[in-house]
């Protein structure tokens, strides 16, 4: 669908984001003829190059980020004849903002998306300067990228700084696994079938594990990352996220305030965790040296050079206490420079109540459904059945494999093109609402508290390996 006559304006247009996700994603919204053809796009940044310069900068960014089958010399002057250069500072008001206010002039009538892919402490000034210059209007989104703070108290005066220039049904708050198209499956699955929902629940499942293992160490954002560490940057946005849309109540219908309502409600039934179940319900990793994919690579503290109590790596025990999901855990579990890249999210279900088979029919094993998010799309469901041709009965565990790019014929997704479309349509179904960024951390503070007044450093563990022992209990060698 062809979207309406848009600006999009990226702030920290030439930083790493935009670079390595958010230029690649616009020029396939491009050449995909999703944005409309007067639709520009603005890229702002503090350094004052030229507009040739900016468009070397790009190009260069789409030889390193796309296939090279999506790179067609009519395809680049497509898109590079949308693209604008701002060179602008985003923390000082002056007349360099009436530069940006000529470049997006209309009637009033097209959609303003200024995507903020800064640090969030400029995300204030950003938005007062925006309004100084007569910049926000009715038909005016921003998406902001996160992390949305460092706890609980900065997140919300970061969000009642924005909240001074814009309503909240303006605030875009984007969290780029939900763009991801497994995830968006959830819903399919969930509520496009009777056959899940009726066993969803702590009735009939055991456990739940959800990971996203990555195989990349810092890459190069040091002083961000040391400062954040994998319970900030993951655990408190895409894996709460992916473990509401799995655990949420089926809303009356799949808008935006309904999906939010119900996945607030799970953020509030998190039990706690604080000192009391530190040591039992967390596992906190840094990555030492070791050999990933073939390659030998240095340990944390050596890339970072310098000492770090930064965890690499976490895994929690987790529990929503409501009537749907008493009593079952759910284990969440994410780090850096592990031995595979991979997300995923895995469903055991109980053992069968009474077994009716006798002893040479081999073990039962409880069923199990796979939701893989990446590096492919796919949903598995493991039954048991009766081994072929065989006398007598016996069960083995047998597949069933919904592999998306074959199923579909697909070949890519791509989850910030995705996302900054439904911001430029305006649907605000697959961003995150101001409450929701309070709860999680909420949630997540305590546990920050915790790791601190126990002393709860996080353990070495070797890069390219599955992280601390202990997770290994929860999760098995994977
Ligand atoms: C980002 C984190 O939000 O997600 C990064 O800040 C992480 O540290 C990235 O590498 C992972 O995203 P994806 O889509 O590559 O799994």
């Amino acid at each position: 669908i062809m979207s309406s006559e848009a600006d999009i304006v990226v702030f920290g247009g030439l930083g790493d984001l935009s670079l390595r996700k958010l230029i690649p994603s616009l020029y396939r919204s491009v050449v995909e003829n999703q944005l409309s053809p007067t639709s520009r796009i603005i890229l702002v940044s503090r350094e004052d190059i030229s507009q040739k310069q900016c468009l070397q900068r790009a190009e260069k960014a789409l030889r390193s980020h796309l296939h090279t089958d999506e790179l067609e010399p009519g395809h680049w002057s497509a898109f590079s004849n949308r693209l604008h250069y701002c060179y602008l500072d985003l923390a000082t008001c002056d007349e360099r903002w009436n530069m940006l206010k000529e470049l997006v002039s209309d009637d009033g009538s097209r959609t303003r998306v200024f995507y903020f892919a800064i640090p969030p402490g400029l995300y204030g000034d950003t938005c007062e300067n925006l309004s100084n210059t007569e910049l926000l209007n009715k038909n005016t989104r921003v998406v902001v990228e996160k992390p949305l703070g460092y706890d609980r108290e900065s997140a919300d005066s970061i969000n009642s700084r924005i909240a001074e220039y814009l309503p909240e049904e303006s605030i875009y708050r984007i969290d780029h696994y939900l763009g991801k198209e497994t995830v968006q499956n959830l819903m399919a699955l969930r509520f496009g079938n009777v056959l899940f929902e009726p066993l969803w629940d702590c009735k009939r499942i055991d456990n739940v594990q959800i990971t996203i293992a990555e195989t990349v160490g810092l890459e190069g954002r040091i002083s961000f990352y040391d400062r954040a560490g994998a319970l900030r940057d993951m655990v408190q946005n895409h894996l709460l996220q992916m473990m509401c849309l799995l655990t949420m109540e089926p809303p009356t219908k799949l808008n935006a305030d309904n999906i939010r309502a119900e996945k607030l409600k799970v953020l509030k039934s998190l039990r706690r965790i604080d000192a009391s179940n530190i040591a039992d319900d967390t596992v906190r990793g840094q990555y030492g040296a070791g050999v990933v994919g073939g390659k030998v690579v240095p340990g944390y503290q050596e890339e970072l050079g310098g000492s770090s109590c930064t965890e690499t790596f976490v895994a929690i025990r987790a529990h929503i206490d409501n009537w749907r999901w008493a009593g079952v855990p759910f284990y969440l579990r994410t780090g850096k420079r592990l031995a595979e890249r991979f997300a995923e999210i895995v469903i055991n279900y109980k053992p069968v109540t009474h077994c009716v088979f006798d002893e040479d029919a081999g073990p039962l094993q409880p069923n199990r459904l796979v939701i893989r998010l990446q590096p492919d799309e796919r949903i598995q469901l493991t039954l048991m059945s009766k081994e072929l041709n065989r006398q007598g009965i016996r069960l083995k565990p047998a597949t069933l494999n919904l592999n998306f790019a074959d199923t579909f014929k697909y070949t890519k997704s791509d989850a910030y093109q995705r996302l900054i479309l439904d911001a430029v349509r305006g649907d605000p179904a697959l961003f995150t609402h101001r409450d929701e960024v309070d709860q999680a951390w909420a949630w997540i503070d305590p546990i920050i508290a915790a790791w601190k007044s126990e002393k709860y450093d996080p353990v070495e563990y070797a890069a390219g390996s599955w992280g601390p022992e202990k997770s290994v209990d929860w999760f098995g060698h994977h």
